[in-house]
Order: C-alpha cells, then structure tokens, then sequence
C-alpha cells in the first residue's frame, strides 16, 4: 500500500440532514469505506452548508451528531480517514471569502441548483445559497483535493470549483490547486436502490427509505405495504418496474438462494408477494440491525464522538492552515514589513 502522505487526496462533505437509508448505503456510504484504505480522505459534515436552510441550534446540532454517529457505525475509521465538522475549520470560511472576490454574481446566480433553491423558497435568497458553490470549492481546494466523489446532482458545484480553482492559478501565475475530478464510482460498486413505492430509486426527499437506524417493525410495516401487481399470468414474463425493484433489493441484501428461490417463483407463475416480502423485509433487518445497534451505541457515547470530532478537526486544520498560508502569501497578504 502507498504510504499515506502520497496518496490521491479525496474530500467530500455530507449535509446533516439526517438519517441514512438503504441508498446512501449502497449508493455512497459502502464506497467511502473501501476509499479510506487506497486514498487520503477528508470526509465532513457541511453544518455551515445547512445554515441556508435556518435549522434550529438544537435540530443543526442534533443533525451534526446523528451523521457523525451514522458515519462511524458504517466502518469510516477515523484512524484512516480524517472525519471533521466543517465549522470546526475556520480556514475554510477565510479562503471562502478570498474565493469570493473572484467569483462572479453572473455565474452563480446561472447555477441549477441556485435557481432551484431561489424557486422552491422565493421568501429566501440569501447569499448563503448564492455562493454556496463557493464554499464548497474552499471544502475541496483547501485540501487539495484531487478527486470528490458526489452524485449527479453536485456535477455543477464541482465544475464550479473546478473553474474557481484554474482562475485562481492564472491569476497568480501558479498551479497551487489540483482541478477535483469527480470521482465516480459506477461499475459494480455503485448500486442504485430502487424505493418501495413502485418506481424510481430511494431517496429522503421521495419519502420512500428504509433507514439504518430504522427499528425492525417499522421496516416490516413498509416492506410489506410497498406496490406490485396481480401477479405474473404467463410463464417466464417480463416483470414491471415495482417488482423489479423488489427483487433489485433482495438481489442487495438476500442470499442468491433466496432469490433464485422466487425468481422461480416468479417464472412459473406461483410466486406469492406477501411471502416474498416477508422474506425480503427479514433479510433487510438482518442487514440494518447490527448497524442500527452500533449507531445507537455510538450516539451515546457523547465522550466517544467529542474525541473524533476534536482529532478529525485537529488533522482537517493542519492541511488546511497550510494551504491557507500559500493563498494569502500569493495574494499578498502575507506581511512583510
Ligand atoms: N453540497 C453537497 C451536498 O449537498 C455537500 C458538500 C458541501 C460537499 N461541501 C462539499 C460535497 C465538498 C463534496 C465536497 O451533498
């Protein structure tokens, strides 16, 4: 294994907007894992981020703990990766603010995400939410990052970043910041889990997940109420898109066994959803419950979670002090008289 300090250096921010489910497993959580051995990882909790939307102190703090927590039970180890609360790295809001002088009202206010957020809440434009993009280029750039792995729905934000960074190094004439490339981790890796309600995939904002910290019978009660269908009449048929979907999250968390069980099932015209569903509901508990049960633990180990944070910010300061350092001395802020 290459020794730490030259390895690809990776960064991405998590909102705290509280629980995982089954798709941020699948779809993020799993590969951050596997990420923490082969590259150096700053994995953090974008409170500040969150602060456009007005959380109460008690619910942004809860949120901030909850993630940490949820983060820590899924196996991010902070003896590899450096886990950190963003606003327990002042460094980042002060490159912010120097990144700012050189972002343009133009591009921001063109931004999807920007113009979404303006017209879902007219009531609050802030410039929290116009140069969000330009924080979150200061998340990555502080650490020099080489590759942030996010969703398509970030796409735009990191090209931001992207063209923050270049404009900074033609400015000064220097090639102080890598360009983040979005690191993707499709092929096998990356599994998109269908939701419950028929179609499309599981989401927060669908309304259709299956938590981490989900108790048994809660889990239960969804399974068994998600859609399908009459039922097969013809040997071999095509399945619609909601029983796809069951079999895609039993193809997840069930044995193959289980599901060479019912695809024959399926085929040959004898399947029974309930039994299916039974069977599929159990399987997802067995998955969920041992992480539920460390989430749970962690949460209560207040002292636990305080070191992680503390360590993780400790760590995030360092290389972002550095960086900082050769921001402003390009800059000319460095004083020299
Ligand atoms: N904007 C990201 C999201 O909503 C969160 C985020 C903030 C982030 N800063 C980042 C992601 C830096 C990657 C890198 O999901």
């Amino acid at each position: 294994m290459t020794e730490k300090k030259h390895r690809k250096i990776v960064v991405s921010g998590i909102r705290p907007t509280g629980n995982l489910h089954l798709g941020n497993y699948f779809g993020a959580v799993r590969s951050f894992v596997k990420m923490q051995s082969e590259y150096q990882c700053y994995f953090f909790i974008a409170d500040l981020h969150s602060l456009t939307t007005h959380p109460t102190p008690e619910n942004l703090q809860s949120g901030v703990k909850q993630v940490l927590a949820e983060y820590l039970a899924c196996g991010i180890d902070p003896e590899q990766a450096t886990i950190f609360i963003q606003s327990d790295v002042p460094e980042v809001v002060e490159l912010y603010t120097l990144l700012n002088m050189n972002a343009y009202l133009g591009e921001l206010e063109r931004t999807t995400s920007f113009k979404e957020k303006a017209r879902q809440n007219p009531d609050n434009v802030n410039a929290g939410l116009l140069t969000y993009p330009v924080l979150m280029a200061s998340d990555i750039i502080i650490h020099k990052a080489n590759f942030v792995p996010v969703g398509k729905d970030q796409q735009q934000n990191l090209e931001m970043a992207r063209k923050f960074a270049t404009r900074f190094n033609h400015m000064y004439g220097h090639r102080l910041f890598p360009l983040p490339k979005p690191f993707s981790f499709d092929g096998k890796d990356m599994i998109k889990v269908p939701g419950l309600d028929g179609s499309g995939k599981m989401g927060k904002s669908e309304g259709n997940g299956i938590f981490l910290v989900e108790e048994a019978g809660s889990i239960r009660k969804k399974v068994m109420r998600a859609v399908t269908d009459s039922g097969p009449t013809m040997m071999n048929q095509q399945k619609p898109e909601p029983i796809r979907n069951l079999f895609t999250l039993m193809g997840i968390v069930s044995s193959p066994e289980t599901v060479a069980f019912f695809e024959d099932q399926y085929n040959s015209c004898q399947i029974r959803y309930g039994d299916m569903k039974k069977q599929l509901a159990e399987d997802i508990i067995s998955f969920t419950e041992p992480i539920r049960e460390k989430i749970l633990a962690i949460r209560n180990d207040e002292a636990y979670l305080s070191r992680v944070a503390r360590e993780g910010a400790d760590k995030a300061r360092e290389s972002a002090a550095r960086t900082l350092s050769e921001v402003k001395k390009l800059i000319g802020l460095n004083r020299l008289w």
